[in-house]
């Protein structure tokens, strides 16, 4: 895998099942026991408020209880060590990259630990529960911050610098990803269109799968740092 400068990963629940948090697409097709149009869309905001803000809350303390596993530590080396241009673009809104101690780090789908106020549209760093009152700290409006999470129908973080990133790049690699959400299940697809290598590293196969140069199939804990001894020649 050498030869190559610029990489795009992104990565997706997979990664930090290993952790255990729970990925969004189980058997059950339930997450965490709601569906999840009842909870990830404005209009369950609008309607529902307080079950979606304590389901939130739920998520963010339940992080206090998780830690990094091998795939997003090997992931932050692979950040710390290589001297290209990379990208790690994350669909999850748990904070275990940044824990392992990545930096060139993209949270498309936003974050828990982190609060959109909807009075003046600022973001801000949040560590507790919603449903115990808020301020924001930016105006100072009071129980007016939601989840910065990226509900359905909701534009995702940063895709002018994910597609700028992309154009560059000779290598993307999907990780723990079903590739069933757009537009993230459609980076294979730009990639494919500007003739760069693809690498999928998946517990089974997604629906993607047939974009991909390859795919290998086995947990992130163990794929994911044999591929970054790889490409750091370790
Ligand atoms: N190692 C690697 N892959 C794994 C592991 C593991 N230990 N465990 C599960 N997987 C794979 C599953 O096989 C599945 O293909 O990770 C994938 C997880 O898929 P989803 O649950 O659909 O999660 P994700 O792709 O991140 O969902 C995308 O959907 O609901 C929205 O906004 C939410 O960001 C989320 C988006």
């Amino acid at each position: 895998m050498s030869g190559f400068n610029n990489i795009v990963i992104l990565t997706g629940a997979g990664i930090s099942a290993e952790s255990g948090l729970n990925t969004f697409r189980a058997s059950d097709g339930l997450w965490e026991n709601h569906r999840v149009e009842d909870i990830c869309t404005p209009e369950a905001l609008a309607a529902n408020r307080e079950l979606v803000l304590d389901f939130y809350d739920q998520r963010r303390a339940a992080l206090r209880t998780v830690e990094p596993n091998a795939g997003h530590l090997a992931l932050a080396r692979l950040d710390r060590e290589w001297r290209g241009e990379l990208l790690i673009v994350t669909q999850n809104v748990d904070d275990l990259h940044e824990r392992a101690g990545a930096t060139r780090l993209l949270h498309m789908h936003g974050e828990l630990m982190s609060a959109l106020c909807e009075e003046c549209g600022g973001r801000v760093p949040f560590g507790g529960a919603m449903l115990d009152g808020t301020v924001c700290g930016q105006c100072g409006a009071e129980d007016r911050l939601r989840p910065d999470v990226v509900f359905f129908g909701e534009m995702p973080y940063g895709m002018e610098r994910i597609e700028a990133a992309l154009a560059e790049a000779d290598l993307f690699v999907s990780i723990g990803t079903s590739g069933a959400v757009y537009p993230a299940a459609g980076f294979v697809q730009m990639a494919r269109h500007a003739e760069i290598e693809t690498l999928e590293l998946n517990l089974e196969r997604s629906a993607g799968s047939g974009w991909f140069d390859e795919t290998r199939l086995g947990k992130a804990s163990q794929l994911v740092p044999l591929w970054v001894e790889r490409m750091l020649d370790i």
